[in-house]
């Protein structure tokens, strides 16, 4: 498995503010070509800020140290023209909310013909049967018409489908999809999610998969990193993951899934909440609500502990 195309090291994000905020501490990962590694873990842990140091869409009072090594180079050191050139076209992401990422201003044509109008094409009959051919990828009924129609003309499933038809557009080498299926009714989840796995598959994509959501981990990923508080906890294949976790957060995710087996049956939420960047504890950043607690765990950071070959996991109980 050592045929990374994107390398994230000793990634910190801070926010400048009278006292600097710590968003993200220290990630380290990889992502392997061809692969989906999903990142996990309750709102606020940090996902959406990992996925915007990537493409270098963090806000303008954030500030990244560290390395995102892509083709040779660090992103994070890439003039803004140089990071405008590899978006859409080499890494492109996939939002939440698909109404707030098309404009209700313009047709479905005029957003989907800009992308490539942006990488160079001009000629017109060229153009249309480009952007035709999105919705037919993904599965718009009667794609002629629709087309030309405008976003709050068609439905959340079908907004968030063409967002993922242009995120792959330009065949680009990594597609982010930052928790792509939230804003959805379940029942179209799996249907988005099953789109995703296709188009990935037909274009050759390697794919970072952003939810809160472990149950879909089964669905989409290889690999999975659990996070929390702006850092990793535990990292892992899926199924090792799935099957067999160690961290007390992990397994506390595990168990708040409402499974199929278990439907029907008292679903355990973890106690107490995600803490604030400004308010995050010392030691091992999950203590104040672990139940497995012990008196190193309110002082110190737990080391990496490696399980298996390429499972490993931060916490005083695993040695
Ligand atoms: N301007 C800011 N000032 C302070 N904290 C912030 C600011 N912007 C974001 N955060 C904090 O950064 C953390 C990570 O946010 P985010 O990456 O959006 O999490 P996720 O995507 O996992 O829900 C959250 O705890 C959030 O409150
Ligand atoms: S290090 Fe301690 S507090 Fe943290 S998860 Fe492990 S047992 Fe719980
Ligand atoms: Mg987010």
């Amino acid at each position: 498995m050592e045929n990374p195309i994107l390398t994230v090291q000793d990634l910190t994000v801070q926010i400048k503010n009278q006292q600097d905020i710590t968003i993200l501490n220290n990630i380290n990962f990889d992502l392997q070509k061809g692969e989906t590694l999903c990142i996990v873990g309750e709102s606020g842990c940090g996902k959406s800020f990992t996925a915007l140091s990537i493409m270098g869409l963090l806000p303008k009072k954030a500030k990244a140290y560290g390395k995102i090594m892509f083709k040779g180079k660090n992103l994070l050191q890439l003039s803004n023209e140089e990071l405008r050139d590899i978006r859409g076209k080499e890494i492109s992401m996939v939002f939440q909310d698909p109404l707030t990422s098309l404009n209700p201003l313009f047709s479905i044509y005029e957003q989907l013909s800009e992308i490539f109008i942006a990488h160079g094409f001009k000629n017109k009959k060229e153009l249309k049967t480009r952007c035709l051919k999105i919705l037919e990828d993904v599965k718009i009924p009667d794609p002629k018409t629709k087309l030309f129609s405008y976003p709050h003309e068609l439905s959340g499933g079908q907004r968030q489908r063409i967002l993922i038809g242009m995120a792959v557009a330009l065949e680009p080498d990594i597609i982010i999809a930052d928790e792509p299926t939230t804003a959805l009714d379940v029942t179209i989840q799996y249907e988005i999610l099953s789109l995703f796995n296709r188009l990935k598959r037909k274009k050759g994509l390697s794919a970072l998969y952003i939810t809160h959501d472990l149950s879909v981990v089964s669905e989409v990923g290889d690999r999975v990193i659990i996070m929390y508080a702006g850092t990793i906890l535990e990292q892992g294949p899926k199924e090792s993951i799935l099957n067999n976790p160690y961290h007390p957060y992990t397994k506390g995710l595990l168990n708040s899934i409402p499974s199929l087996e278990k439907r029907g049956s008292y679903l355990t939420p973890i106690p107490g909440f995600v803490p604030s960047a400004e308010n995050r504890p010392k030691g091992c950043p999950f203590h104040p609500r672990c139940l497995k607690k012990q008196a190193i765990c309110t002082k110190k950071v737990p080391d990496k502990t490696f399980v298996s070959d390429n499972h490993f996991v931060y916490c005083h109980l695993v040695k």
